[in-house]
C-alpha cells in the first residue's frame, strides 16, 4: 500500500488537487450539483424537486419530472453526425459479425417495440423478464420494453432453469424473451430448452408466462407452444418498417428495471432502479470514467446479464453516442488471444474488465498478447473485485504499453454506476495500483469502524456512503422492509435523521484519502467477479437427497479470486464417492448455473459449530486460507476441525497439482 503514485501528471492533467477542489464544490451542495448534471439530459417535462427526502431511506430523485431513457439513448441522435455511427460492432463466437449503427437499432426498437405493444400486449408498467445471450436483440429488446413504459429483468444466461423461474416468479412477468441457442466454447447452448422448463416450474408457483419471443439465433430445433411462443423475426415483420412508437412519458421516479443479485439469504433480491435517477447517474459518470471522444472505440467485456453490462455496454455507451464493442462468446476461445485480437480487430481505444478475466488471461502467458498491437488503447477499466498490484502492473504495462491510465472502478449493482474511482473524464488523479482512488463528485464515501466512528487511516474497516445520490436503488422489488434492514439498518441513526448506506464491503483509507476496497464483509462470495451467496448454494446442496448438512465458504483462487468450497455431512446411509461429488455438483449447476458450482465437495462426519449450533464457517475459511483458527472456546466438539482441517489439506494439495 506504500505503492509511489504513478507519475501520470506529466502527460494528464495535474489531477489531484484540481479534482479535489470539483469534488469540494459538488458535495458543498448535493442537489445544486446533480440539478445541474441532469441538465445535460433530454426531459419532457423536468423536476419539482432534485431529491425528496421526506421518507428516508426512500429517497426519490427529480420528482415530478417525466422522461424516458430511449429520448436520450437513441432519440436525441437523430439528425446529428451519432446517427450514422456505428452503436455496436458484434462479434459471434464462430466468428461472424454484425456492425449496427445508432439509426438501425433505432429502427429496430420502434419496429420491436411497436409489436410488442400491437401483438404481444405490452403495456406501461408491465415487467418483461429477458434472457438472451450476448447478442445485438438483448440492447435492442431492453430498449423496446422501456419504450413502451415496461420494466426489463434481465436474467443471465448462464443461469439455469431454476433461477429463471425464481425471477420471473418473484417479478411476476408475464412475457419471456429468448433465445433458441448460442455459442460457448465451440457449442451451442440450448436456451429455449431451459427457458421451457422455466416456464412449468414457475407455473407450478402459479405465475403463467403467456408469450414468449424467441430470437433464432443458433438455428437449432426447438420445442414449440403454439399461441404462447412467437418468433422475433415474425414479429419485426409484422411492424411497419418505419413504424415509430414515442418513447412513453414515465415519472422519473418509476422503476426503470429490476436486477436480482445475490444476498445473504437464499432468496436472491430484485434491485430496482428509477428512470430519471439512474438516467441521470449513467450518462455523467459514463463520461468522467471514459472521457468519451468522437473517434473511441469503447469495450466493456462483461455480461449484459449483469449490472456492468447495462450500465456500460447499454445505457451508458448510448445515452454518450459512444461506439462499442459486444462480444457473444467465451473470452479465450478459440485461443487465448481471441480478447487481443478483437481490441486490434475494431481498434479499441477503450478497455473494460474484470480482474478475473485479466488474470486468466495472464496465466495464459504473454505470447498470446505479443501476437497483438494493442497500440490504440489509451484508457483501461477494471470492476467486480479487488485487483491485486501485480495484475494491475501487467495490465498496465503489457496490455497498455504502460501509455492507458487504469481505471479500477468500486460499486454494486445497487449503486447503478461507479461510486469509487478515478475520473479521467474530469482531471485524472495519480493512480496507485490496486486502490479505486477516490470518490467521484456527489458521492459522499468513508469508511467506518465497527462502532461507527471513522476509521483511522490505514485501518481496515467498513465503507459507507453518507449522502444519497441519483444512481441509487429505489428498494428491493416486493420487500420495502428487507431494503431497509440490509442496506440502512447497519450505520443509521433515525431517531437522530441519520441514514447511512452500508455496501458490506471491507475498506481502508490510506494517508491520501485513497479507498482500498478489500472484499465483501457479509456472507457473500464474489465468484469471477460474480456474486453469490453462501445460503442460496447451502440450499441448493441441502436438496440433494444424501445430504444432511451443508456450509459454503469461498476458498481463495488464483484466477477467480474465490471459488465456493462446501462441507458436506451426508445422511445415515450415504457413504463419500467421487460419484457422490459430481452428483452434488450437477444439481447445484441445475438450480443455480455453471458459476456456483463448488471446486470441491468436502465430506465430513461433523461440521465445526458453537454449542448453540451455529456453523463456524470462519473456521472453514481461515483453514482454506492458511490462517489460524483463532478462538476456539465456543466450538461444541474439537474433532470437528479436526476432520475439515484434513480434507482441506487433501483439497489444498489437489488444488496444487
Ligand atoms: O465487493 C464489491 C465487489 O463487487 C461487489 C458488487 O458486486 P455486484 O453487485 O455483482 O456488482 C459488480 C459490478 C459492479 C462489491 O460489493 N467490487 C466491485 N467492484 C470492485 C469490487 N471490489 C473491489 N474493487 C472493485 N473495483
Amino acid at each position: 500500500m506504500s505503492e509511489e503514485a504513478l507519475p501520470f501528471k506529466e502527460k494528464y492533467y495535474p489531477g489531484l488537487e484540481e479534482y479535489l477542489d470539483f469534488y469540494e464544490e459538488s458535495v458543498r451542495d448535493i442537489e445544486g450539483f446533480w440539478d445541474s448534471m441532469a441538465r445535460g439530459l433530454e426531459w419532457y417535462k423536468t423536476w419539482d424537486k432534485v431529491l425528496d427526502d421526506s421518507n428516508p431511506p426512500f429517497y426519490r430523485w427529480f420528482t415530478g419530472a417525466e422522461t424516458n431513457i430511449n429520448l436520450n439513448a437513441l432519440d436525441r441522435w437523430i439528425g446529428t453526425p451519432v446517427f450514422d455511427k456505428v452503436a455496436y460492432y458484434w462479434e459471434g463466437e464462430p466468428g461472424d459479425r454484425r456492425t449496427i449503427s445508432y439509426r438501425e437499432l433505432y429502427r429496430e426498437v420502434n419496429r420491436l417495440a411497436w409489436s410488442l405493444r400491437e401483438e404481444v400486449g405490452i403495456k406501461p408498467g408491465d415487467t418483461v423478464t429477458i434472457y438472451l445471450p450476448m447478442i445485438p436483440e438483448l440492447p435492442t429488446t431492453m430498449l423496446a420494453v422501456t419504450r413502451l413504459g415496461g420494466i426489463h429483468s434481465v436474467v443471465f444466461s448462464g443461469f439455469s432453469s431454476r433461477a429463471l423461474a425464481d425471477r420471473i416468479v418473484d417479478a411476476k412477468a408475464k412475457v419471456l424473451v429468448t433465445a433458441d441457442g448460442f455459442y460457448r466454447r465451440g457449442r451451442v447452448v440450448r436456451l429455449k430448452d431451459s427457458a421451457d422448463e422455466a416456464i412449468a416450474l414457475a407455473r407450478e408457483q402459479g405465475v403463467e408466462v403467456e408469450k414468449v419471443v424467441v430470437v433464432k439465433r443458433a438455428g437449432v430445433e426447438v420445442s414449440w407452444s403454439e399461441g404462447r411462443d412467437v418468433w422475433y423475426h415474425d414479429l419485426l415483420e409484422k411492424a411497419p418498417s418505419r413504424a415509430y412508437v414515442r418513447p412513453e412519458p414515465r415519472k422519473a421516479t418509476d422503476v426503470l428495471f429490476i436486477l436480482y443479485t445475490s444476498g445473504t439469504t437464499g432468496r436472491p433480491k430484485g434491485i430496482m432502479h428509477s428512470v430519471g435517477g439512474y438516467m441521470t447517474y449513467v450518462y455523467n459518470v459514463f463520461q468522467w470514467n471514459w472521457d468519451p471522444a468522437p473517434g473511441d472505440v469503447y469495450w466493456c467485456a462483461a455480461d449484459i446479464g449483469w449490472i456492468t453490462g447495462h450500465t456500460y455496454i447499454v445505457y451508458g455507451p448510448l445515452m454518450n453516442g459512444v461506439t462499442s464493442v459486444m462480444y457473444e462468446g467465451a473470452p479465450d476461445y478459440p485461443d487465448p488471444g481471441r480478447i487481443w485480437s478483437i481490441v486490434d480487430r475494431y481498434d479499441v481505444t477503450t478497455f473494460y474488465t474484470s480482474p478475473t478475466l485479466l488474470r486468466l488471461l495472464r496465466k495464459y502467458g504473454d505470447q498470446w498478447v505479443e501476437k497483438h498491437s494493442l497500440e490504440t488503447l489509451r484508457l483501461l477499466g477494471t470492476v467486480g473485485e479487488p485487483i491485486n498490484p501485480e495484475v494491475w502492473k501487467w495490465y498496465y504495462e503489457k496490455i497498455g504499453k504502460r501509455k492507458a491510465p487504469i481505471v479500477d472502478t468500486w460499486w454494486q449493482t445497487e449503486t447503478g454506476a461507479a461510486m469509487i474511482s478515478p475520473a479521467p473524464g474530469i482531471s485524472l488523479v495519480p493512480l496507485k495500483p490496486g486502490s479505486a482512488t477516490l470518490p467521484l463528485p456527489g458521492i459522499v464515501a468513508d469508511v467506518l469502524d465497527y462502532t461507527g466512528d471513522p476509521a483511522e487511516p490505514g485501518k481496515k474497516g467498513l465503507i459507507v456512503i453518507k449522502k444519497p445520490w441519483p444512481g441509487m436503488l429505489m428498494g428491493i422489488w416486493g420487500d420495502p422492509e428487507r431494503y431497509v434492514r440490509t442496506y440502512w439498518s447497519t450505520f443509521s441513526r433515525p431517531e437522530e435523521g441519520i441514514w447511512i448506506y452500508y455496501p458490506a464491503d471491507y475498506a481502508v483509507r490510506d494517508e491520501d484519502g485513497y479507498f482500498w476496497l478489500l472484499g465483501r464483509a457479509d456472507e457473500v462470495l464474489n465468484v469471477a467477479g460474480h456474486r453469490l451467496g453462501t445460503i442460496e448454494l447451502e440450499d441448493a446442496i441441502l436438496t440433494h437427497p444424501a445430504v444432511s448438512e451443508a456450509a459454503v465458504v469461498g476458498a481463495p483462487d488464483p484466477v477467480k479470486g474465490q471459488v465456493p468450497v462446501a462441507a458436506v455431512v451426508l445422511r445415515e446411509g450415504y457413504e463419500p464417492s467421487p460419484e457422490l461429488e459430481e452428483d452434488i455438483k450437477r444439481r447445484v449447476r441445475e438450480l443455480i448455473g455453471p458459476i456456483a458450482v463448488p471446486a470441491r465437495i468436502l465430506f465430513v462426519k461433523k461440521l465445526p459449530k458453537t454449542r448453540s449450533g451455529k456453523i463456524m464457517r470462519r473456521i472453514l475459511i481461515a483453514l482454506l486460507e492458511g490462517r489460524p483458527i483463532g478462538d476456539t472456546s465456543t466450538l461444541e466438539d474439537p474433532t470437528a476441525v479436526e476432520e475439515v482441517k484434513k480434507a482441506v489439506e487433501e483439497f489444498k494439495r489437489l488444488a496444487k497439482k
